[in-house]
């Protein structure tokens, strides 16, 4: 993964990593094998596991209440934001495979550089 994306924060980073290696998988195989609809519940459960993840974290961190509320605010955007695509996806409206893995790609990574980068700050570094 990029490392200007990196937290410092191994199992974060790796969930981060995870997320959009299968994200650049899917894309570079411009197809899956798995219906639409599958493949964007899958995604959506993942990411959703991740933010849960990253919450528990967070809160183990001494971070001013409203930045923490802000960035759960965010994280549950994101889910509707992705429940709302699966949702017109089902009902018919015709987004490309690539397209919707776009969107997912730039929900992640933008999400990762405005919210979870501002955590670095408040991470202890290991002596
Ligand atoms: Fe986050
Ligand atoms: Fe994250």
């Amino acid at each position: 993964m990029n490392k200007h994306l990196l937290l410092g924060v191994p199992n974060i980073d790796h969930q981060h990593d995870e997320l959009l290696r299968s994200l650049q998988h899917l894309l570079a195989a411009g197809k899956c094998d798995e219906g639409f609809s599958e493949v964007i519940s899958r995604l959506t459960i993942q990411i959703h596991d991740h933010f849960q993840s990253e919450e528990r974290f967070m809160a183990g961190l001494a971070l001013p209440p409203e930045m923490m509320r802000e960035h759960e605010r965010e994280h549950s955007r994101i889910i509707e934001e992705l429940t709302q695509m699966h949702l017109d996806t089902m009902a018919g409206l015709r987004l490309s495979f690539e397209d919707i893995i776009g969107h997912f790609v730039s929900y992640i990574s933008q999400h990762v550089i405005e919210f979870d980068l501002r955590l670095k700050p408040y991470i202890a570094q290991p002596a």
